[in-house]
């Protein structure tokens, strides 16, 4: 799967920003608060918007304090996935629960330097792992390939059976490197720059999606 990040797009423009991607898988939105991260974006409000000006499912990746608390909030108003940060959570087994009940997928995201052995055993009750393939914060920054390591992980956990998960990078993702994590085992690709630095951001997702499929492990 595709998803955009809109990180990169116009954001006096988003419902025509999200259109112009429709042939994207998910649409992805970074909230930042200003503390769990330096930048600040967006939050509830235009996610709610947003869900009003796209059919797109809306893969919200929260950069914040106190997920435990807001989380739930992005699943009820419509987010299909509600990924936090496991450095942010304080209960991170009951934040999925209530992102579950929500009705939305519930995802973890673990940043650069966060390792991922300790929190495997927290993945079975999530839907989504979202690896980081820079350090959260700002778009545009380049690719870490060691971060792909976390990833060969979490797939070989999936594929002995323990797991049923998403794995998702994000951060730097290119045409240049999206064959790199496809093979590592990701299924789920952001892509801010890349996608929205193209003159057609709709071509520039499926030139993505076909170079991501052409590496990708049965
Ligand atoms: C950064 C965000 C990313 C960002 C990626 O912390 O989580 O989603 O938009 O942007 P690119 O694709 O430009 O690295
Ligand atoms: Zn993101």
């Amino acid at each position: 799967m595709i998803a955009p990040s809109i990180l990169s797009a116009d954001f006096a423009r988003l419902g025509e920003q999200a259109d112009a991607v429709s042939n994207a898988d998910w649409l992805h939105v970074d909230a930042m608060d200003a503390h769990f991260v330096p930048n600040l974006t967006i939050g509830l409000p235009v996610v709610q918007s947003l869900l009003n000006a796209t059919d797109l499912p809306l893969d919200c990746h929260l950069m914040i304090e106190d997920p435990d608390r807001w989380a739930p909030q992005y699943a009820d108003a419509g987010a299909a996935n509600v990924t936090f940060h496991v450095e942010a959570a304080r209960d991170a087994v009951a934040t999925a629960r209530a992102i579950r009940s929500a009705g939305a997928l519930a995802g973890l995201a673990v940043d650069r330097d966060t390792p991922l052995d300790p929190y495997l055993e927290l993945l079975r009750e999530f839907d989504t792992l979202l690896v980081m393939t820079i350090k959260a914060g700002f778009g545009g920054q380049a690719f870490i390939p060691e971060m792909l390591d976390k990833v060969r992980l979490a797939r070989q956990e999936v594929n002995s059976g323990h797991l049923r998960l998403f794995i998702e990078v994000d951060g730097g993702i290119s045409a240049d490197t999206i064959g790199a994590a496809a093979e590592a085992g990701a299924d789920v690709f952001v892509a801010g720059t890349a996608v929205y630095g193209a003159d057609d951001p709709g071509k520039a997702v499926e030139a993505l999606r076909v170079l991501a499929r052409d590496r990708m492990r049965a």
